[in-house]
């Protein structure tokens, strides 16, 4: 192992060292930006000329210079100037060129045979669009030049899409459209339209913006910035999907051509000189199959090993284990089944509604018989509810969402022939909490285990880091309910429907945040949320608000269980489940009144029922701010349950208890 260790070390070490390498290449020298234009007719009074040329270019070399040819014609006395990127080393039209560390371009007559034609080479942006001439031209009285050549000269800021991040629907295939509604005035003349396209954690983006082509776009030097359209290039060595595409015309990167014609060298690969090619490939070759070697072996050896109570290796690894049948689903967790791929599945009965879709058991075929298959449960959404389908969908395509205390989901699908939108996700046979409850007594045990397993569901949620310190984008769930809790066979808990979810990325537009006041099922809705008084800019006052549900959630599962006495049949918090109520009524009773789900004197004589309940009582407070963090509560709760040990009779009953139907 200690050998593998080293290897794999050496290996990392390796590809650090030319990654490190590949960087200095990348940024070591500036290319220059010079003006590239084939001989055209230039605009020149006696002691200076103006090149005319509209377009610019990364010079291919780094040590390259900008340079410029000037001759007059013959026949009919015009002044035609050439410009281009120059190797200072070598040679001009059979002349070297002095001079060249200048940021003017003088030019002189640099071969005496010919005494019309004129070099100079000079370094900065753009320097060679304006020339000086160490000497009057004799015949400048003839130049002219007409009005539309003239309209170069004076370039003005380009318009560009300005939108900064933005999600999209593009795909990678065809034309498609920024969608941003914002044309900026570029701030610099020297600005063009630029548009960046990239898929991150199953989210695709795109970027619009005005850019500087002298100064790299994430790393990278844009190239096709003398384009007319935007043609978007991938970008090599990225680590999402990533596209780059640039150009210099009025709003052209508003409309964005993929094309598959694979990245151009200027754009992934930088110049590599062919020896380090030589060196660097083989080399990087060895370490991947060293490091894979090293990784399979690792995998290998955790498998052998048990997962110790608490950190769960298996999530914080990026291979899950094969006996956990449903992480097959990691690898799919951000796709889309189109119709061509449709998973085998048969459905079976209907298992939940909700608001906008149906969920069913179904069977997914694993193999050739009809024996073999694993239940899942498939959630359907009509085609009308295609936005709901989407916000669930994008919510579970997050990797980092997954955790023991969250719905697993399977994969998404488009089933267009059946004009409906599929979910497919774990199946778990005991059905929600609000059925569980009203069929089953608990014991304290169980009311650790359901409550604690819902808390650190909500928290993992809430969080923006995953258990094993992953960044992940902060997401609040706005339903929580008891309906939308599924039991899980070992009486732990999973949060399920994300249709009202929300992400709390950055990339949240102020009209999403401001339509996202008042959603949920009014009788677990917060007062701030019932009187549409949120904070809506304060990205934790959403977190409160899942808060205040979640206690009422907890509420629900504490009066069902043993320990608070006697036990009355199942009713969720403000009254009977039939009583239909709406969000005027509980304006009444929550703000108004100041009401609450009722905590009987008589259930605090357990010691813990105590404890879990000023802690409920802390997380329903009318004060948002004052409400206790899904963090602390998973805290409080295990805090509570190992402190408390309940008397021995009631722990016994409780066990037995615990998943029979009531009596
Ligand atoms: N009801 C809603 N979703 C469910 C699921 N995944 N398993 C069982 N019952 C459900």
């Amino acid at each position: 192992m200690e050998r593998f260790g080293l290897i794999g070390f050496g290996s990392v070490l390796l590809v650090y060292l030319m990654s490190g390498a590949s960087a200095l290449l990348h940024t070591a020298n500036p290319h220059s930006v010079c003006k590239s234009c084939d001989p055209q007719p230039a605009n020149c009074k006696s002691n200076e000329c103006i090149a005319n040329c509209n377009q610019s270019k990364v010079c291919p070399n780094p040590d390259d210079v900008c340079a410029a040819v000037w001759w007059r014609k013959m026949d009919n006395g015009v002044v035609m100037v050439q410009t281009k990127c120059h190797d200072p080393t070598q040679p001009l039209n059979g002349v070297m060129i002095d001079g060249y560390n200048s940021s003017d371009c003088v030019l002189a007559v640099s071969d005496m045979n010919a005494p019309k034609l004129r070099q100079c080479a000079c370094t900065g942006r753009d320097c060679n669009e304006r020339m000086l001439l160490n000497k009057p031209d004799d015949d400048s009285e003839l130049i002219t030049m007409s009005a539309s050549d003239s309209k170069d000269l004076f370039r003005i800021p380009q318009l560009c899409k300005f939108c900064d991040i933005e999600s999209t629907e593009c795909n990678v295939s065809g034309v498609c459209k920024s969608l941003c509604n914002i044309t900026a005035i570029c701030e610099k003349t020297t600005e063009v339209c630029v548009s960046a396209w990239r898929r991150n954690n199953g989210k695709a983006t795109i970027e619009t913006l005005c850019h500087d082509p002298a100064r790299p776009f994430y790393g990278h030097y844009l190239t096709d910035f003398s384009n007319s359209i935007c043609e978007m290039k991938r970008v090599k060595g990225m680590e999402d999907d990533f596209y780059i595409c640039s150009c210099n015309e009025e709003e052209c990167n508003d409309q964005l051509f993929f094309t598959d014609v694979p990245a151009p060298p200027e754009y992934g690969k930088k110049d590599l000189p062919p020896v380090l090619l030589v060196v660097l490939v083989p080399a990087f070759l060895a370490a991947v199959v060293l490091l894979s070697t090293f990784y399979c072996y690792h995998m290998f050896r955790l498998r052998g090993l048990k997962t110790p109570k608490g950190i769960d290796i298996e999530t914080c690894a990026i291979i899950m284990s094969d006996d956990d049948r449903s992480d097959s689903s990691s690898a799919n967790a951000n796709s889309l089944n189109h119709n061509m791929e449709l998973l085998p599945i048969q459905l079976d009965v209907i298992v939940g509604k909700g608001r906008f879709a149906e969920v069913h058991r179904a069977k997914l075929k694993q193999g050739a018989t009809d024996e073999s298959f694993q239940m899942v449960a498939v959630k359907i959404f009509p085609y009308e509810e295609y936005a709901s389908w989407k916000t669930e969908w994008e919510i579970f395509s997050d990797a980092e969402l997954r955790h023991e205390n969250v719905l697993q989901f399977l994969t998404a699908e488009d089933r267009k022939s059946e004009r409906r939108y599929w979910l497919i996700t774990a199946y778990h046979e005991r059905g929600n909490l609000q059925e569980f409850l009203t069929h089953h007594v608990i014991g304290w045990d169980e009311l650790c285990r359901l409550g604690g397993s819902l808390a650190r569901g909500v928290a993992h949620l809430h969080s923006d880091r995953t258990t094993c310190g992953r960044a992940k984008v902060p997401i609040v769930h706005r339903d929580l309910k008891s309906a939308n809790v599924l039991v899980k066979a070992d009486l732990s808990c999973c949060l399920c429907d994300f249709g009202l979810s929300l992400r709390l990325d950055n990339s949240m537009s102020p009209e999403k945040l401001a339509n996202s006041g008042q959603v949920g099922t009014a009788r677990y809705m917060a007062p701030e949320v019932l009187e549409s008084r949120m904070d809506l800019e304060n990205i934790e006052s959403f977190k409160q608000a899942d808060v205040y549900s979640m206690a009422l959630v907890l509420w629900e599962i504490m009066s069902r269980c043993s320990a608070i006495g006697d036990v009355r049949e199942y009713e969720p918090p403000f009254g009977k489940l039939k009583d239909h109520v709406c969000v005027e009524s509980m304006k009444d009773d929550v703000i108004r009144d100041r009401l609450r789900p009722e905590i009987l004197a008589s259930w605090t004589n357990h010691m813990g029922i105590q404890l879990l309940s000023s802690s409920i009582e802390e997380c329903w407070d009318h004060d948002p701010e004052a409400r206790l963090t899904a963090q602390c509560v998973v805290e409080r709760i295990s805090e509570i349950s190992s402190t408390v040990i309940p008397p021995v009779s009631a722990d016994t009953k409780s066990t037995q208890d615990s998943g029979n139907d009531e009596k």
